[in-house]
């Protein structure tokens, strides 16, 4: 094998070699965030920066509380207890997806006015209003009425925040939280409550 030979050889061996390498995965990479929370990236929807910050803040808090909302739907899906086990077990579970696709489209409007959205469970923990309920088990009622007292404390900030967003000329804000947040809640707090009417199941009162 002639010099020339042997250095055609190594370099198809090489372009072979760094073919293979293609698939290889490349791990453990870490680098600098490419946006530091509390900052805003600049986007082109018509918003100044002071509005849309305004908007990121409050949108962080409503996700917050919206997520916590969220997972108490599930726990209390999965702990219900007695007589009304089935309907409720369900209705939690309904009620649970819905507050899920609450989170998803708030998370994203965050994103879209070049703000970043909270995620993890510890900095929803850290941030949300609503108080902590025990791990252990409760009685249906106090399950709902906790729901309650979490669908009342959105309500009320998500009502006071669209007032804001409507006078600050950001619309989109408005309307996600009156149309989406505050309407879900309010249908949500309604079929909640019709459960701790006290009525009789068999026996009228009077009768
Ligand atoms: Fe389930």
């Amino acid at each position: 094998m002639s010099p020339k030979n042997h250095r055609s050889n190594s370099k198809s061996e090489e372009q072979l070699q760094a073919g293979s390498d293609r698939a290889r995965p490349i791990l453990h990479q870490k680098a600098r965030e490419i946006q530091p929370y509390g900052k805003l990236t600049p986007m082109p929807i018509a918003l100044d920066e002071n509005v849309r910050a305004e908007s990121v803040g409050n949108l962080n808090q409503i996700l917050a509380d919206t997520m916590t909302l969220r997972d108490m739907y599930k726990k209390h899906h999965w702990q219900v207890a007695g007589h009304t086990f089935y309907q409720l077990h369900l209705l939690f579970d309904k009620h649970h997806g819905e507050q899920d696709e609450l989170v998803d489209s708030i998370a994203e409007r965050i994103q879209l006015l070049g703000g970043i959205s909270l995620a993890m469970a510890a900095d929803i923990a850290e941030t949300t209003m609503i108080p902590r309920p025990p791990r252990g088990r409760e009685e249906a009622p106090v399950q709902i009425s906790r729901l309650l007292e979490a669908h009342e404390l959105i309500l009320k900030e998500a009502r006071t925040m669209a007032r804001k967003a409507a006078e600050a000329g950001d619309d989109g804000t408005n309307d996600l939280l009156v149309s989406d947040v505050v309407r879900t809640n309010e249908l949500q707090a309604w079929f909640v409550a019709e459960h701790v009417v006290d009525v009789p199941l068999v026996r009228a009162a009077g009768a």
